[in-house]
């Protein structure tokens, strides 16, 4: 029986997990480091931090365990960080995030004066200040000291693979996600390249997900007394979950109730959405896939129970829902700004409707409920594509919320799978390292053979209906209030 490594390199913690031959996980943990917001809207992180809670994490992982049997690894993590090294591998600021939204102008230049037309031409995208290309503008214009260092540029979980084997290297899915990528081609764009002031050069070598790029460094090697572990290119979290809860045919779908909540659409071929509202990226299998994302999931969650209300008990402060649907209060939840489809980094978090009857119960639903019709959001625009999935596989922290659960299917009128094993992205991170090292012949066959379904939530008719009805009229609080946003951002 041989064993394999997945890392997840999430925003709140890295999640790792040893599984087996099989596809069963022998352990499974998780090392927390933390964020800082340094102004409204900005979100960084220390790399450092990753690697050492990685190393310490992995001690911990294979304490008890025969080493000698552990032949591979991969990574899944936290997509379209800026993390920049000079010419002596040292980090040359913290890690700019995925959820921060201080490239505002630069994203105004690339879709106003370059242009949508042509970023999606190239890209297959247009630009989100969440994205790299427009952090690494930001740099370029605020801070050119910094800037003018910079020798190598990767993303967060490719930072790792840099310091666990020495190779720059990154996957379609992750690279897709910078702005800098021509996603239909699987290769670096040269147009954005330019336009970013950068070299190809500190651009890393791009392998597929489940390729082999090298093996563990002597250094962490014998630092966790492992012997040669093959490394896999890994995937961007998205992709990495999406292969965790089997999403690797066309029709399929799976939803992410995480700190961010994603909607993932795998096809065949690759397409694009009209107004490039979802993001059109690479799967880990060699294939393409749609996504829509939204920035604050389950933190929506956690920012209104734990900081506002002071709980942690998230069961008894959801277990109240009215099933049906019914709430007279409404939330917008873009509490760091919005991706998709609003694409809007000055939007910010809205109740209304509140009055003398109003209980802490009716605006946590409403939380709950923002968030979920932000989702359906995606949903919408993928249908109005033609792409109607019945069902949908469900993952992420919020999946193990049975009010939620629940509402989900409701609101987004989906059947929802929910996975006997919940750790997707890193299930999926070690089902690459599995195929890298040859224990399955392809994605699709770890998938078919380790993933399964425990369980179905159905939509309850009732409730679908008074959602239609809600989430119509949540269609329109956005653009009501857009402006004041705006002002509010900027005032
Ligand atoms: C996807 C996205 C988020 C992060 C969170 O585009 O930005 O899902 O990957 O980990």
């Amino acid at each position: 029986m041989n064993y394999y490594i997945g890392i997840d390199l999430g925003t709140s913690s890295v999640k790792l997990i040893l599984m087996d031959s099989s596809g069963k996980i022998r352990r499974i943990l998780s090392r927390t480091y933390p964020a800082s917001y340094p102004r409204s809207g900005w979100s960084e992180q220390n790399p450092e931090d990753w690697y050492d809670r990685t190393m310490s994490g992995l001690q911990e992982l294979l304490e008890g365990a025969d080493r000698s049997r552990v032949c591979g690894l991969s990574l899944g993590g936290q997509m379209h960080g800026l993390v920049a090294l000079d010419k002596d591998d040292r980090v040359i600021r913290p890690a700019i995030l995925w959820n921060d939204g201080r490239a505002t102008a630069e994203v105004e230049y690339l879709n106003d004066v370059v242009g949508t037309d042509k970023l999606s031409r190239w890209t297959g995208n247009i630009a989100f200040a969440g994205f790299t290309a427009p952090k690494l503008l930001w740099m370029k214009e605020q801070e050119p000291q910094r800037f003018a260092r910079i020798a190598k540029i990767m993303l967060p979980k490719d930072y790792l693979a840099y310091r666990l084997t020495g190779v720059h290297c990154t996957d379609p899915t992750d690279a897709s996600g910078m702005l800098l990528f021509d996603v239909k081609n699987r290769s670096w764009s040269h147009e954005m390249i330019e336009i970013c002031g950068i070299r190809e050069e500190m651009l890393a070598r791009v392998y597929e997900s489940f390729e082999p790029v090298g093996r563990l460094k002597e250094e962490p090697a014998g630092a966790l007394g492992l012997g040669e572990v093959l490394v896999a290119a890994g995937a961007g979290d998205n992709a990495a979950a999406a292969l965790g809860t089997g999403t690797v045919s066309e029709g399929q779908c799976n939803i992410s109730l995480g700190t961010s909540g994603t909607v993932f659409i795998p096809c065949e071929r690759f397409i694009v959405d009209g107004k490039n509202a979802l993001h059109s990226f690479a799967h880990a299998d060699g294939n393409y896939h749609l996504m829509g994302c939204i920035l604050s999931a389950a933190s929506c969650g956690k920012w209104w129970l734990e900081d506002i209300l002071k709980t942690d008990d998230y069961a008894g402060e959801t277990a109240s829902f009215t099933g049906g649907g019914k709430n007279e209060v409404f939330f917008l939840p873009y509490l760091m700004g919005e991706r998709s489809p609003h694409n809007d980094a000055c939007a910010r978090g809205l109740f209304l409707g509140m009055n003398m009857h109003t209980t802490r119960a009716g605006m946590t639903q409403a939380v709950y409920e923002g968030v979920t019709f932000a989702l359906r959001d995606s949903v919408e625009i993928a249908r109005n594509m033609g792409i109607s999935p019945h069902r949908s596989r469900l993952c992420g922290g919020g999946a193990r919320s049975g009010a939620w659960r629940q509402m989900a299917a409701d609101i987004l009128n989906l059947e929802m799978d929910l996975l006997e094993t919940e750790e997707g992205p890193a299930l999926g991170a070690a089902m690459l390292a599995a195929v890298a090292c040859g224990e399955y012949g392809s994605v699709e066959e770890a998938a078919a053979q380790i993933v399964r379904i425990k369980e179905t939530v159905a939509p309850n008719p009732e409730a679908v209906e008074t959602y239609e009805a809600r989430y119509q009229f949540f269609r329109e609080l956005y653009p009501a209030v857009k402006e004041l946003f705006r002002r509010a951002v900027f005032s």
